[in-house]
This record gives structure tokens, C-alpha cells and sequence, in this order.
């Protein structure tokens, strides 16, 4: 039963917490993984040839900045800097598929930004080529490309189709003229529409917008307008993600005002609208912050509890191993994590020493290895088969996670965002907004940072 109003719930839980794309997260990362033993990891994943890989392609520019932006984004109207980029790029495509030594089949293969069609029709060419002649496709591979409708033509449109990629996820935010004006993204409706309808005709697989709630200026009718938009379109999948204000980390992001931002129960009611509307019409919500019409993949590996996230966003595809390419792009190899340096001139020099841009990573522990499992089911499936992860990792769940039950039951539970038994924790319906909160309950290093300067986002 959920004890106390619903404003009293988002008080207490309305904290600082991970996202939990990765376990641990990022902040974990630190420079004692070093660019030799990402070798040293290249090489031992090349032993395991037939097993399918994914890859992750970082294209920071952008034109223009959006002031909500929390990605990593190289801003530039400077002819020729992609270029440059490109010719880094294969260096690095070179580098690292040598020592991979054959092991080239993807299960999954994805390019992220900033904004990828920022590159012209022979740039994007030219990086699917630095690709292509070195990796294979497996029958089914998700192909995927991030795009915004702003910036992208059709003939860049008809080159991806052609080329291959197969799911496409355009970039929208909300479709309101003040909320744009607030954060410096101006995007017409009909912009959206126009690219829609053409990927459409195309007979592109997949397409996938993404809002954001808790934008400055949203209001619950200005939001409700926005949704009801998206669903004239009907894309196959959205994602709406709570706004990710750190104004510490991002400084553009001071550009947003304070009081321009709705308050935490009106944010708690935007995703509340999102998902009435959505799952009225035909949609499924998938983990936390998106939704897929009911007969797409992704909804039906929900439905299985055979979901999972990496930093590509949800798959049903897992491939045990991702390697990430560019600036800033993590891999997760041979059980570590490891992250490309952001800088443009730190990727060049150390590709110019013969090295892998290698900044930072994680070597993930055994104990690391099962919260990670837990915490991705939970995020993923809102379900946890505890008697899986007792076979998987021989422990003994209740003993080994003791503290963390405490924690659920005093908190969580009580408040009625999960039910738990001897076989099984799920996450209710009311609980799946808050099950960052959860999953910090099997964070063995959040404690490790209280009273340190704030570094997550908060969890409404
Ligand atoms: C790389 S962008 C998508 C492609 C393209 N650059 C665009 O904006 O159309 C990835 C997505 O991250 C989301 N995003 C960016 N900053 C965010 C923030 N601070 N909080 C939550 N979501 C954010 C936006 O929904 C954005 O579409
Ligand atoms: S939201 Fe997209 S277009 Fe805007 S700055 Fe970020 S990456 Fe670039």
C-alpha cells in the first residue's frame, strides 16, 4: 500500500542518484585503466571470434548548442573539422580492429553525438566505410543512427536507408514554441513531420523520437499537446527523459533559469501524462523512460523480462562486449569499462603515439559483477528472479544482500513501489518512476560519495 501523498513521496525521494546506464556508473572511472591494458583487453576479446560485438561511433558536432544539452557535444561551424575528425577516426577504427584480430561480426552497431548528420553525404559515406570494410553485420543487427530533424535533408536520409541502418531515433524535446524559445531549439512541427514521413516512406524500420519533461516553461497542457502530436505521428518507439539538470557539470546549462523550471510535483505529473496518453494508445512503457507500440521488439522482451540496457539504450540484442569509437565513447570489455579522453587534441596526440585514446575505465569486480546484474534487471524489467542471480553468481541472495533488503523495507516498500518475496522482487506500478531510488539501495559506492560535491542528477 503507498503510504503518504504523493507530494510528500517525491519529497523524500527526490535526491541526488544515478541513471545507472552502467554499474558502476562513470563517476567510478579513473585513469589507473590505462591505454596498455586496453590492449592488453583488445586481445584477449579477439580469442572469442564467433562472438558478436557492439560498437558505439561518438560524432560530437553540432551547429548550435541546445542549453538543456548534457551530452558531449563539440560545437563548430568550421569547415573541415569533421574532416580531421574522420581522419582520426579511422586511425582509430584501424588500430583497435587489428588487434581485435578477426573477431568482426556486430550484433549491434550504433552512432551517437552530438549530431551525426552533421557530417555531408561523402563524410558519412567515408565513416561507414572506415567501418565496413573491417566489420559484418549479423542477420537481424540493429543499425542505429541519432538524428536531428533540423539538420537533416533527405538525400542524408535516403544515403542511411541505403547504406543500412535500420532504426533511427530523431531528436524533438517538446514541440511548444516557448519551451523551445527557453532553451534554444527551434524545431517546427512540420520539420518533424516532414522527416518522419520521409524515413517512412523509405520503409526504415524503426524510428524513435525523444522528448524530454521537465523542460523550463512545460506546463501539464503545453506537455499533454506535445504528446498528443507525437501520437499524430506515431513513431515506433520514444524515449521521455526526466530533464538532467547539472548546471556543476554542464556550465551552459546556467543559461536555464531556475524558476523557469516546473516545480517536482508538476514534473512528476508531465511523465504521468506522457504515460496515460501513451499507454492509451497503444504503447508499452519500456524501463523507465521510454515506450514502444506494443508489437515492437522491445516491448515484447519487457513483456519476456528479456530486456536489457547498455550505453546504447535498450536492446534485446546483449552482445557480452561493446567497444566504443571517438571522443568520449565508452566500451565495455573483458569485464571493464573503458572511455575514449573527450578532448579533440588528446584523441589526435595519443592516435599520433600509436595508442588507443584511452583516458579512463573500471575494471569491474566479482561483487561489482552481481549488484550489476540486479541493478540491471530491476532497471530494465522492473523484475528480479533472485533465484537467477543465486545460480548465476553461487550466493546466497537474502545473506549476501541483507543490508540492501533493510533499506527496501524501511523505504521503498513501505512506501509501495515494490513487492518482495523469497523468489522475486518487482517493481510496482507506482514504483517505476522511482526506481533509480531503488536501485541505489544495491549501490555498494554511493555511500562513498555522501557529503561530497553533488554529481547526479536528481532522481524526479
Ligand atoms: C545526441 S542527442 C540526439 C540527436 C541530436 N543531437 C538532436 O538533439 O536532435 C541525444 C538525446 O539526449 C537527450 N538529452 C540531451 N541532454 C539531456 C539532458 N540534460 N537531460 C535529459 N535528456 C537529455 C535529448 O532527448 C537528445 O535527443
Ligand atoms: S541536444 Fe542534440 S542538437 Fe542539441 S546540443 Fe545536444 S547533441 Fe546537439
Amino acid at each position: 500500500m503507498t503510504s503518504g501523498s504523493t507530494a510528500d513521496l517525491l519529497a523524500k525521494y527526490d535526491r541526488p542518484g544515478p541513471r545507472y546506464t552502467s554499474y558502476p556508473t562513470a563517476v567510478e572511472f579513473n585513469e589507473g585503466f590505462t591505454p596498455e591494458r586496453y590492449l592488453e583487453k583488445l586481445d584477449q576479446a579477439a580469442a572469442a571470434k564467433e562472438d558478436p560485438l557492439s560498437v558505439y561511433v561518438h560524432l560530437p558536432f553540432c551547429r548550435e548548442r541546445c542549453s538543456f544539452c548534457g551530452c558531449n557535444v563539440i560545437i563548430t561551424q568550421k569547415p573541415g573539422v569533421a574532416a580531421a575528425y574522420i581522419e582520426d577516426l579511422e586511425r582509430e577504427v584501424a588500430l583497435v580492429a587489428d588487434r581485435l584480430q578477426g573477431r568482426t561480426r556486430l550484433a549491434q552497431y550504433h552512432w551517437g553525438g552530438g549530431t551525426p548528420t552533421f557530417l555531408s553525404l561523402e563524410e558519412i559515406e567515408r565513416v561507414w566505410r572506415a567501418f565496413s570494410d573491417r566489420f559484418t553485420f549479423e542477420p537481424g543487427a540493429e543499425i542505429a543512427i541519432e538524428v536531428d530533424p533540423r539538420v537533416t535533408t533527405h538525400r542524408q536520409a535516403e544515403l542511411l536507408k541505403r547504406l543500412g541502418f535500420n532504426r533511427i531515433s530523431m531528436g524533438v524535446q517538446d514541440f511548444d514554441t516557448e519551451v523551445q524559445e527557453a532553451v534554444n531549439r527551434y524545431q517546427t512541427f512540420q520539420q518533424t513531420k516532414d522527416l518522419h514521413e520521409h524515413l517512412r516512406g523509405l520503409g526504415v524500420e524503426s524510428i524513435n523520437f525523444d522528448f524530454i519533461y521537465g523542460l523550463p516553461h512545460q506546463t501539464p497542457e503545453s506537455f499533454r499537446k506535445t504528446i498528443r502530436l507525437a501520437l499524430e505521428l506515431r513513431p515506433d518507439r520514444v524515449a521521455v527523459y526526466s530533464y538532467a539538470f547539472v548546471p556543476w557539470i554542464k556550465a551552459h546549462q546556467n543559461a536555464i533559469r531556475l524558476e523557469d523550471l516546473p516545480a517536482r510535483e508538476v514534473k512528476h505529473e508531465l511523465f504521468g501524462i506522457a504515460h496515460e496518453l501513451f499507454t492509451a494508445d497503444g504503447y508499452q512503457q519500456i524501463g523507465m523512460d521510454h515506450f514502444a507500440l506494443e508489437t515492437d521488439s522491445l516491448a515484447r522482451a519487457a513483456r519476456d523480462h528479456t530486456l536489457y540496457r547498455n550505453f546504447m539504450g535498450y536492446t534485446t540484442h546483449p552482445a557480452r562486449d561493446s567497444v566504443g569509437f571517438g571522443v568520449s565513447a565508452i566500451g565495455d570489455l573483458g569485464g571493464a569499462f573503458a572511455q575514449n579522453t573527450k578532448k579533440l587534441n588528446r584523441y589526435r596526440d595519443a592516435l599520433d603515439s600509436g595508442l588507443p585514446p584511452i583516458e579512463r575505465g573500471f575494471e569491474r569486480s566479482k561483487d561489482d559483477e552481481i549488484r550489476r546484474d540486479v541493478i540491471q534487471s530491476l532497471m530494465c524489467n522492473f523484475f528480479l528472479d533472485v533465484r537467477a542471480i543465486e545460480r548465476a553468481h553461487r550466493i546466497d541472495f537474502a545473506s549476501y544482500f541483507a543490508d540492501s533488503l533493510r533499506e527496501l523495507d524501511e523505504g521503498p516498500v513501505s512506501s509501495g513501489f515494490l513487492t518482495r518475496t523469497q523468489d522475486s522482487i518487482e517493481v510496482t506500478s507506482s514504483g517505476k518512476l522511482f526506481v533509480r531510488n531503488i536501485c541505489m539501495a544495491f549501490d555498494a559506492y554511493l555511500k562513498r560519495h555522501e557529503g561530497e560535491k553533488q554529481v547526479f542528477s536528481r532522481t524526479v
